[in-house]
């Protein structure tokens, strides 16, 4: 069995699941990657051997419970451990008024993002009970915020808030935390940005224009940073909460753990969230 602590990611060919998968690495995590784009995981998992820790890929759709089923084998062949599961991958189309949405196409939101992580912390359970590990859901503030015409991602992710507490309640040698990551920039803001205009009410959509015009999207590494720091350290007794990336507790524990972070080449470290929060 490997000695490292091994870290399970879903969404990692782009976004913020890649800059997770470059800051685990660094802090010398062993990575196994999911996403469907098998040549983008390629370059990601090629990236993560200058880091000197080993990558496994895992190419499939995570709404399909055998996706969840592989990760887990494949993380059991490499390593024969999970540390860490962090279920990153979302979709947030279709995005409409609920009288005009696809219904199959609201279902397979649901499948992407409920029951995939939801099938990779059954898969992995075994694994993380063994060492006492953590999940880190990534939820969004949409999951406790009614946005017009986002019914099926925010509830999607209301229900991942709430799957994340029934796990906390259940398994009491595991940590589990859903995490709002805040306004990120990502191909998901490209896509509010490009599709938006017709499907969001235009005031919301103005909103998250003036989240670009105005620089106020995180940057996913700073994002990464914090997701890391609590994959590392989060304390067992946070089990089962929905946590902001910039509330004080999650800041403080990210700055406890900065102290031992390795620096990164050519930026500081150290830097905790700087601007007002946002979405
Ligand atoms: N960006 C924001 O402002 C924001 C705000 C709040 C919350 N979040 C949350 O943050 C997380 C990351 O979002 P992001 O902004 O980085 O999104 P993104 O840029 O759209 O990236 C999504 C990632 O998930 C993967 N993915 C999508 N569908 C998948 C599927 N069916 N099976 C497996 N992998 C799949 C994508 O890769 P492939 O296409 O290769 O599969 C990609 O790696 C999500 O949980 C999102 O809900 C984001």
């Amino acid at each position: 069995m490997s000695t490292l602590r091994v870290l399970v990611l879903t969404g990692a060919s782009r976004g913020l699941g890649e800059a997770i998968a470059y800051e685990a690495a660094r802090q010398g995590f062993a990575l196994v990657l999911n996403a469907r784009h098998t040549p983008r995981l390629v370059r990601v998992a090629k990236k993560i051997e200058a880091f000197g820790v080993p990558a496994t890929i895992v190419a499939g759709d995570i709404a399909l419970p055998m996706t969840a089923r592989r990760l887990a084998q494949a993380a059991q062949q490499a390593f024969g451990r999970v540390d860490v599961v962090v279920n990153n991958a979302a979709i947030i189309q279709p995005i409409g008024p609920i009288a005009q949405l696809d219904p199959y196409a609201w279902t397979y939101n649901w499948q992407v993002n409920v029951l995939g992580p939801a099938m990779v912390v059954q898969a992995t359970l075994p694994m993380l009970r063994a060492s006492q590990g953590r999940v880190i859901n990534i939820s969004s503030g949409a999951g406790v915020k009614p946005y017009p015409s986002w019914a099926p991602y925010a509830t999607a992710k209301a229900a991942l808030n709430h799957f994340t507490r029934i796990l906390a309640a259940e398994e009491p040698t595991i940590t589990a935390l859903a995490l709002r990551p805040g306004v990120i920039d990502t191909d998901m803001q490209r896509f509010i940005r490009e599709h938006g205009a017709s499907a969001m009410p235009r005031e919301l959509y103005e909103r998250f224009l003036a989240y670009r015009e105005t620089g106020r999207l995180e940057d996913p590494r700073d994002v990464a940073r914090v997701v890391v720091a609590l994959a590392a350290r989060a304390p067992r007794a946070w089990s089962g909460a929905f946590l902001s990336y910039d509330e004080p507790r999650v800041q403080a524990l990210l700055a406890e753990h900065e102290e031992q972070r390795p620096p990164e080449e050519g930026r500081s470290s150290g830097k905790g969230r700087e601007s007002a929060g946002v979405s």
